[in-house]
């Protein structure tokens, strides 16, 4: 049986992030889509808010779920009993950060083991900051998040 986990911040999800937990959730038994709740932050969507619409955006797909969690990524995977991180790859741009991201969870706990999955072609260039952007300034957003998606962003604009 094999548990992974695909974290991220998903404010807001992409296609890009559906595509990788789409493609994920076909490998492994179960995969859980841990939001992370960071205050530092200031999201656009509440942690409330992300992982319902990521529940909504993966009904679907049943070896899904989606939790929130804080502190550090290695600990939620623990507590859940899992060994697999699986993150997404863009381009060359992402590897110096993910590498060291998964060579640090490797230190703090080398029983969990980072994956990187090739993002598809056609969404290598999407990034939740770049929806973001688009979305400010109230470009389309059909080709860059799932249809649910995008009446809550363009209500947060709208405030
Ligand atoms: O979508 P993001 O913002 O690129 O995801 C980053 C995320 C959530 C995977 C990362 O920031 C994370 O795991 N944060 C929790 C704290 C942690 O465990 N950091 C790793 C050690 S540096």
């Amino acid at each position: 049986m094999i548990n992974a986990i695909y974290p991220g911040s998903f404010d807001p999800v992409t296609n890009g992030h559906l595509d990788v937990i789409k493609r994920s959730a076909g490998l492994v038994d179960r995969l859980i889509v841990g939001v992370l709740n960071n205050n530092a932050k200031s999201p656009l969507f509440s942690v409330d808010e992300r992982v319902k619409i990521l529940q909504e955006v993966t009904k679907d797909l049943k070896n899904v779920e989606v939790k929130s969690f804080s502190g550090l990524l290695v600990d939620f995977a623990k507590e859940n009993d899992v060994h697999v991180i699986i993150r997404g790859l863009r381009a060359v741009t992402d590897f110096e950060y993910e590498l060291a991201m998964a060579q640090t969870n490797r230190v703090i706990n080398p029983e969990v083991e980072t994956f990187f999955m090739a993002t598809s072609l056609k969404y290598a260039y999407l990034s939740s900051s770049t929806v973001k952007e688009v979305a400010k300034f109230g470009g389309k957003l059909d080709d860059l998040v799932p249809p649910y998606v995008i009446p809550l962003i363009r209500e947060k604009y709208k405030k």
